[in-house]
């Protein structure tokens, strides 16, 4: 027995030793370029950036061709000819930065939950803790989505109405899958992530086409048992999720409103017109979050994509009932390419006191994109980076990713709308692949903290895709160059 003991105290050492140091990605050339792989007992790793001594830049480096998160001290005093310089413009101040994240979907968590202890605690340890990407926000779905292996709410109920919600009850998802691994992400954390709920669909005896999928809305009108119960059941929610020691710091209205108007959608949503939503949150969702004392949970409307802008947001906004209770606006980026972001520069300008949040992007899944994973992309890398750099210089406070893992198949998904994800898991192996996506995503997430400021950037920018923050006194850039060949 003492001799265990010495054994465990000499391993605990040890890991100290390795905790305090950088590891390098140990690097797979996979069909689409390079993957980081990790197993039970190996990752890579990086220090937090604790001080950077004056006249020194830290510069950390990923490229196409495999360096990941390489870092290099560099003196300001001389300043080669050739080279460009960037200036911090601290007079011109934007937005403040909430945060970055990943979803906690039922099939993530589930994956998550399905490897040994010790690769998962690789996993969370590489989203959460200060050697990793340092991830401070999620988002988690209210009941099931695509990402799910069936189709449930929290109150079935063999499709009979239950206006008081006597059989509502979290589902297996939540208290084996997600609950378990929020509490371990918030643990790792330097504090409880910002957390961001969201619906899918009202359980099918509160909608008019009696289903969780296709087009349907709840039945009735705003401010009727339909509307209230559905109110009710976003508290319940928050009330379950509390009580389990989780608390929330968002909850959006509804995810992606215009799926449910859509003819035969083939997963779960739920339609509402601007003008339906607007009446929900003014006689319904505000007071009734208000009343059970959730009104310093932000309430976040549209949750849909940008070209709904901005029209969504002045159909809500101006009226001024609504306006009261809504402190936020979130966007998804799969129909970037019909508008400029620049709406979003614009939407900001019409309502500067609520915030943009990006609240779902991923790649491998939109009818422009090869489906499922593609191990190694630096492309779809450079894709977040780009969508990262473009919103937060139009007023954007935070980027949550969808599925924080998915297997080999970019599922499991129900209705096989398959996709990629930074972290794709080969359960058999029991290892895990980091795409060029997850480094993408820590460039920022690792190095702008919460609360920083968004500032102006003077300089050359030609052919390169910038951003700029300041923390206290300390700033920070974000540089991307797209245009380089062969990734
Ligand atoms: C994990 O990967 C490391 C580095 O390649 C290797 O040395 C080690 O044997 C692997 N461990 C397992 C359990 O496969
Ligand atoms: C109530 O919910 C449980 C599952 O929690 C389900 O098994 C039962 O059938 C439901 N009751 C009714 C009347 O639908
Ligand atoms: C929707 O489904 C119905 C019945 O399954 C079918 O008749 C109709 O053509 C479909 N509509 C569209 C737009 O696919
Ligand atoms: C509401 O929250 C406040 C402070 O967070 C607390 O003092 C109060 O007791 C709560 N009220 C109810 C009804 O839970
Ligand atoms: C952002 O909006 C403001 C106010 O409408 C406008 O003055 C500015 O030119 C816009 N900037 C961009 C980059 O579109
Ligand atoms: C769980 O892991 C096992 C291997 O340990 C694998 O065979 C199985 O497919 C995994 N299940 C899921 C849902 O990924
Ligand atoms: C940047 O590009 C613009 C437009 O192509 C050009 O006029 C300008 O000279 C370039 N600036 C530098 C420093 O190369």
């Amino acid at each position: 027995m003492i001799w265990l003991k010495f054994n465990w105290l000499l391993a605990s050492l040890f890991m100290v030793a390795v905790v305090s140091g950088s590891k390098p990605c140990w690097k797979k050339m996979m069909k689409n370029g390079v993957v980081c792989v990790c197993n039970s007992s190996y990752c890579d790793s990086s220090d937090p950036i604790d001080k950077v001594d004056n006249g020194k830049v830290i510069v950390i480096q990923s490229t196409s061709s495999g360096d990941r998160l390489v870092r290099k001290t560099v003196s300001t005093s001389n300043k080669p000819s050739n080279k460009k310089i960037l200036t911090f413009r601290p007079d011109l101040k934007y937005q403040k930065i909430a945060g970055f994240g990943g979803a906690f979907t039922d099939s993530a968590t589930m994956l998550i939950n399905n490897v040994s202890a010790r690769l998962r605690m690789q996993i969370m340890r590489s989203y959460y803790a200060k050697d990793g990407s340092r991830y401070t926000m999620g988002r988690v779905p209210i009941a099931s989505t695509d990402f799910s292996t069936h189709r449930y709410t929290y109150d079935d109920n063999n499709n009979k109405p239950d206006f008081d919600l006597k059989n509502f009850s979290l589902a297996m998802e939540d208290l084996h899958y997600k609950i378990p691994i929020i509490k371990l992400a918030n643990k790792i954390a330097d504090k409880p992530l910002k957390l961001v709920a969201t619906p899918w669909t009202a359980p099918a005896w509160m909608k008019t086409n009696n289903k969780l999928i296709g087009m349907g809305s709840l039945k009735g009108q705003a401010g009727d048992n339909y509307h209230t119960t559905w109110a009710n059941y976003f508290v319940k929610f928050l009330d379950s999720y509390s009580k389990r020691g989780i608390t929330f710091w968002g909850i959006t209205a509804q995810n992606e409103p215009t799926d449910g108007n859509t003819p035969n959608f083939s997963f779960q949503c739920m339609g509402f017109k601007p003008d339906a939503e607007r009446d929900f949150i003014k006689k319904d969702l505000g007071p009734t979050l208000a009343k059970h004392n959730y009104s310093h949970v932000n309430l976040i409307i549209l949750d849909d994509n940008r070209p709904l802008l901005p029209e969504w947001a002045i159909k809500i906004l101006k009226d001024k009932d609504a306006r009261k209770y809504v402190k936020g606006i979130g966007i998804h980026w799969y129909l970037d390419v019909l508008v400029p972001v620049t709406v979003l520069n614009v939407t900001h300008y019409l309502f500067p006191d609520v915030f943009i949040l990006a609240t779902e992007a991923c790649t491998g899944t939109s009818l422009f994109d090869t489906p499922g994973p593609l191990l190694g992309s630096w492309a779809r890398g450079v894709r977040y980076s780009t969508s990262i750099i473009d919103d937060l210089n139009n007023f954007v406070v935070g980027w949550l990713d969808w599925n924080l893992v998915l297997d080999l198949k970019g599922g499991p998904n129900w209705v096989k709308n398959f996709a990629d994800s930074p972290i794709i898991i080969d359960s058999k192996q029991d290892v895990i692949y980091k795409q060029p996506m997850f480094y993408h995503l820590a460039h920022f997430s690792k190095y702008i903290n919460p609360g920083s400021v968004r500032v102006g950037i003077k300089g050359d920018t030609n052919n390169t895709k910038i951003v700029g923050v300041i923390d206290s006194g300390r700033g920070v850039v974000v540089i991307l160059n797209p245009y380089v060949k062969n990734f």
